[in-house]
């Protein structure tokens, strides 16, 4: 008999199966909890419960490890592609030359839009913000391809997520081009995923776009970095979604407003806000002592995190990229500078030192967005469309397997 857990009552113990996950810690199967005491548990912040079974992502807060099918992300961020990341969490393995070559070209075939969608955009405010668009448009893409929404067929289910894997740089793309009022850029498929979204993002239908190469792979590992972070409120939102039968692109728009949410994508925005707001090294002090400071609000935004309790693994692989893309495009902006001191000073602060609290994803990564030319409004698109292979490599997981379906009944 494996291990058992058990609990007692007032009246009684129980026993209960413990489970052993290929990493990390034990848990105590408490499926049977209702059925044997009369009980159930409570804990609405998810913080001691496993909502499902998976084998895409791995996050040990403590030691600051991520984890993508057994793979650490600062290797995967530093030696693959966004297309290999992508395909090793749809696959369960990084792809082989040859295998890699096919995924490309399947996802090239699906970038175009059914270019009814056009008019579609035409129906929204100019100066609505892009996550609006973006959850309209992906929901209404199951209205443009029906033959790809019955999720019990394998097949579908294939075609629906290469769809939106494939769709989603077009319609982020479209979703600037409308804010700025420029024409539409259709997709270039001789270009990578990411350079053909730079070139539609950029792009101008009166000039050629030529793809600066250290932007293209700073955007590349950037999406590496935010393709899936485990059950995460956005992925929870898609799985539960996806429990009731809903098709993928229902499932993926609901996942869109979940992470438009200012608690979940919104904070590398808020992080660069700040850094503005300091402006120069000088007035570091005065901040980090607001920050400790019980009775002011102020926090220091990309700093700390609900699971990592040491560095962020991301965080390294983002300070490095700000380098390389401040280098390229000769820019001299010094929240770079403001960035790197104040890293170091609330580093070697006893408060942060003390909480635990460390650089996380979001404080470099509005740095190198907006050096790169993107709107602070756009920020939270580019994790959704980073996002979205996370989304729909869990919400098959759970699909494959009926067992993993949430609260299905109403
Ligand atoms: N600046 C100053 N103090 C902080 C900060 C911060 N950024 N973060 C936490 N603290 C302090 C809190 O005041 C609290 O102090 P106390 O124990 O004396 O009351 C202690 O550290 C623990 O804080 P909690 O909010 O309880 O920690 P939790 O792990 O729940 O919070 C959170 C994590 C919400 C991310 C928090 O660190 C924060 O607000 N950070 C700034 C916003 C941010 O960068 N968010 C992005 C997260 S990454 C992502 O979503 C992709």
């Amino acid at each position: 008999m494996g291990k058992t857990a058990t609990l007692g009552t007032e009246s009684s113990n129980h026993q209960f199966p413990v489970v052993t996950g290929s990493v990390g810690p034990d848990v105590i199967d408490i499926r049977k909890l209702y059925a044997e005491t009369g009980m159930f548990t409570y804990d609405p912040g998810f913080t001691s419960t496993a909502s499902c079974e998976s084998a895409l992502t791995y996050i040990d807060g403590d030691e600051g490890v991520l984890l993508h099918r057994g793979y650490p992300i600062g290797q995967l961020a530093e030696q693959s592609s966004f297309m290999e990341v992508s395909y090793l969490l749809l696959n369960g393995e990084l792809p082989s030359k040859d295998e890699l070559a096919q995924f490309e070209t399947t996802i090239t075939r699906h970038t175009m839009l059914h270019e009814q969608l056009a008019t579609f955009y035409r129906g929204f405010r100019r100066d609505g913000h892009p996550m609006a668009i973006m959850c309209g448009v992906v929901g209404a893409l199951s209205a443009f391809y029906h033959d790809s929404t019955d999720i019990s067929d394998p097949l579908h289910r294939k075609i629906s997520s290469h769809r939106l894997i494939a769709k989603m740089p077009t319609i982020a793309a479209m979703a600037y081009k409308y804010s700025v009022g420029q024409p539409f850029v259709y997709p270039d498929n001789s270009l990578s995923y990411t350079g053909n979204f730079l070139r539609m993002t950029f792009g101008v239908p009166a000039e050629p776009y030529v793809v600066n190469p250290v932007v293209e792979k700073a955007l590349d590992r950037i999406f590496i970095l935010h393709a899936d972070h485990e059950q995460n409120a956005s992925t929870s939102t898609v799985r539960l979604a996806g429990s009731s039968g809903a098709n993928p692109f229902a499932c993926i728009a609901a996942g869109i407003a979940c992470l438009w949410g200012p608690a979940h994508g919104g904070a590398n925005e808020a992080a660069l806000n700040m850094l503005h707001e300091i402006g120069t090294p000088d007035r570091i002090p005065h901040f980090i002592e607001r920050a400790k400071d019980k009775n002011d609000p102020f926090r220091l935004m990309g700093f700390g995190h609900r699971v990592y309790k040491n560095y962020d693994p991301r965080a390294t692989v983002m300070q490095q990229t700000v380098r390389e893309v401040f280098d390229a495009l000769k820019v001299n902006d010094p929240v770079f500078e403001v960035a790197l001191q104040l890293e170091e000073m609330a580093l070697n602060d006893p408060y942060f030192i003390e909480k635990k609290l460390f650089p996380n994803v979001d404080f470099y990564s509005g740095v190198i967005l907006s050096a790169i030319g993107f709107p602070t409004t756009m920020f939270t698109v580019l994790f959704a469309l980073a996002r979205t292979v996370g989304w729909v490599a869990q919400w098959n997981e759970m699909i494959s397997d009926p067992g993993q379906i949430g609260r299905a009944h109403v």
